[in-house]
């Protein structure tokens, strides 16, 4: 039998930890497998390859994917469907395991309803896909900020600074949660609350007032902030994003840092992560994770559990529906918002 696995999608330590897992058990099961380049865009343009043992030998704990990634979706090219149909009954494909977020499982979701074998496996550094606890790279970009977040630390209190340090997380702050609250932040914004600008201010005066001289502010790249001093009501949208409405790179965290120095008279600095967040060698807690969802998935073809997913729940891998990952965001839950008395917002 054979079965072909993607990559789609930003990529995100432990894509190839998954990949080995899933290569592995195949060969348990029987099972031939092949590997598309690209995400979907290896099936329409027939781009894929053998994956054995041997090949995939030696990227457990390899960054990126050696399959390489896409965010092509054969849904937003002409006949797109028909293609990938085609290309599944040309090459004898029984099953394709589908590794990605957002948009590479919405996809996935539409295939599947349209009769193909799909399995899914969620994937993004953002942890933002309902259906599963966690997903796999959220551990390691955390690590990455906190570790981050610490070097800042000694900068900003030795020339009496704030540093703002913007991570990732487009939609939703779990980056900024966990790094922020790891890493001793004085302030955590993230899109689940839109900032209150001058609250943040008046907090590292007061700070300053009790003899804290630097502050550090972690802020995610979705947080909605508002514009300007004098324009306390009207949240902006303009400096931050870019011309297809997604968060620009360094916009949040720029504003933040102009508007925190405006407002108290602080010299204040800002560091934007970006895709340090995303590269590089997962950690154990990702390799781990991700080698348990690959031989899930693997297990799920063997089973016949089309148009589901591999899911955390608690401490066990389950199978859910695949439609669930990308239902709604799974947002920061409030009680973090409470947690070691950060300032949120
Ligand atoms: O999907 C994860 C993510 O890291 C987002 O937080 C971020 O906005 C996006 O990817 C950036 O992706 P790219 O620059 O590769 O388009």
């Amino acid at each position: 039998m054979k079965v072909a696995v993607l990559t789609g999608g930003g990529d995100c330590p432990g894509l190839n930890a998954v990949i080995r897992a899933v290569v592995r058990r195949a060969t348990e099961h029987g099972f031939e497998m092949m590997g598309l380049r690209d995400g979907w865009k290896g099936l329409l343009e027939d781009n894929h390859f053998r994956l054995t043992r041997e090949t995939t030998s030696g990227i457990l704990h390899r960054g990126g994917t050696i399959l390489g990634t896409s965010r092509v979706n054969p849904f937003k090219v002409e006949n797109g469907l028909e293609k990938v149909k085609r290309a599944v009954e040309r090459n004898g494909i029984h099953a394709i395991i589908a590794i990605g977020g957002e948009g590479t499982l919405s996809a996935a979701t539409r295939m599947s309803q349209e009769g193909l074998r799909i399995v899914g496996v969620p994937k993004t550094i953002d942890n933002d896909l309902n259906g599963t606890d966690f997903t796999f790279g959220f551990d390691t970009a955390v690590t990455i900020a906190t570790d981050a977040i610490d070097r800042l630390h000694s900068t900003a209190e030795s020339h009496k600074r704030v540093i703002v340090c913007e991570v990732m997380g487009r939609h939703v702050g779990w980056i900024a949660t966990y790094a922020g609250i790891a890493g001793g932040a004085d302030v955590i914004l993230v899109p689940e609350i839109p900032a209150d600008l001058k609250k943040v201010a008046e907090h590292i005066q007061r700070r300053n007032a009790s003899g804290r001289t630097f502050s550090i502010v972690v802020v995610a790249e979705g947080t909605l902030v508002k514009a300007s001093p004098d324009q306390d009501e009207h949240l902006i949208t303009s400096g931050a994003l870019d011309e297809a409405g997604r968060p620009r790179l360094g916009g949040v965290g720029s504003i933040v840092a102009q508007q925190i120095e405006q407002r108290t008279g602080f010299e204040t600095r800002v560091s934007v992560l970006g895709h340090i967040q995303r590269g590089g060698v997962p950690t154990a807690h990702d390799r781990v994770l991700a080698t348990r969802f690959g031989v899930h998935a693997c297990d799920m073809v063997a089973r016949g559990e089309f148009g589901q997913m591999a899911a955390l729940r608690g401490n066990d891998i389950v199978s859910v529906d695949l439609a669930l990952a990308t239902k709604e965001l799974k947002r920061v839950p409030e009680e973090f918002f409470k947690v070691a008395q950060v300032f949120f917002g």
